[in-house]
């Protein structure tokens, strides 16, 4: 994976979620200014958005070293007193699914980012000690996939919190141009935006697809990706006009064919589908939310007339009758 290589670095370099962008250019000018480490920072919203991407470029702009983890992946309380033991003054601890953080783990985190203070306890029963150590300096930098996941003392703790939204269809195509550029492969405007507009509004998907659609171009039709050519490689790879892909298919048709459109719990959506709530919740629906093929209700998920269009169904009327 070359992943890397198209990764923007820099502030500047980074395309869409204006808000973000203009908010975190103020904050780290004004702690490069006042040199302090940057606030601890929060990034939320779906997968593929370029929440790790942020951290990383947190770290460049403050001219600080970066250290990646993630929640899962610290099990005691041991594993995150190491790695914030190892922190240079400044430095970015990036923590990715930090709602998936253990209690233990939670709490050595608080006094490290309230007062910069590691409080453990070594060894157990009578001859047990609790150490207090400080630490340098640092800036914690979190993801997940919704701020409501945290509990409410850790979200407490975040000075600065973003929340990344779906990418504009132009800002898409202006990210698979760039990401063309640096892959050099040849690809005309129309060709980016058929590229972009299939993408689920997330630069992760469009980078991916715009892989394999050079794949296509490659063999069939002499490298130069157009819109035409870039359409018959993203059927091939069934994504769809919408660029809805399978999964999002499945959750939608079996909301429209086994429920009758809902509303629909997502605990039966789930067994369904044989898909964990977690993805439903956090990957499949937030774009198809956005783009107003279902709704969240207080009796559960519906489809919205658009669902039933798309797939070129009606809602089925005598399922009214009384008869
Ligand atoms: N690649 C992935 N996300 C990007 C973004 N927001 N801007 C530029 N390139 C990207």
């Amino acid at each position: 994976r070359v992943d890397h290589a198209i990764r923007p670095r820099r502030l500047a370099d980074y395309i869409g979620q204006p808000r973000v962008r203009e908010q975190l250019e103020i904050f780290i000018h004004a702690a490069r200014a006042r040199d302090e480490s940057l606030d601890h920072t929060l990034v939320f919203g779906p997968p593929g958005l370029g929440k790790t991407t942020l951290a990383n470029i947190i770290a460049t702009e403050m001219g600080v070293g970066l250290t990646s983890t993630s929640g899962p992946v610290l099990e005691r309380a041991g594993d995150l007193a190491a790695m914030l033991t190892n922190l240079k003054a400044g430095d970015v601890l990036f923590i990715d699914e930090i709602h998936r953080l253990s209690p233990v783990v939670e709490e050595i985190l608080y006094p490290a980012m309230e007062d910069f203070q590691l409080d453990i306890v070594i060894g157990e029963g009578p001859a047990a000690r609790s150490i207090k150590l400080d630490l340098p300096p640092f800036t914690l930098v979190g993801a997940t996939t919704r701020a409501g996941r945290l509990t409410s003392p850790l979200r407490d703790r975040f000075g600065i919190v973003q929340r990344l939204e779906f990418y504009a269809i132009d800002e898409l195509t202006e990210i698979v141009a760039r990401s063309a550029r640096l892959l050099e492969v040849h690809t005309d405007t129309d060709g980016a935006r058929e590229v972009a507009r299939r993408s689920r509004g997330t630069p992760r998907i469009a980078n991916r697809l715009l892989r394999r659609v050079r794949d296509f171009a490659e063999v069939k039709a002499a490298g130069r990706i157009t819109a035409e050519v870039a359409d018959q490689a993203l059927n091939m790879l069934h994504v769809d006009h919408h660029g809805l892909d399978h999964m999002d298919r499945r959750l939608l048709l079996a909301m429209l064919e086994k429920f009758d459109g809902g509303p629909v719990g997502v605990d039966s959506l789930s067994a369904a589908i044989g898909e964990e709530r977690d993805t439903i919740e956090d990957v499949i629906e937030p774009y198809l939310i956005q783009q107003g093929l279902m709704m969240r209700t207080a009796r559960g998920r519906v489809v919205t007339r658009q669902a039933w269009t798309h797939f070129g169904m009606a809602p089925d009327d005598q399922a009214f009758d009384a008869s």
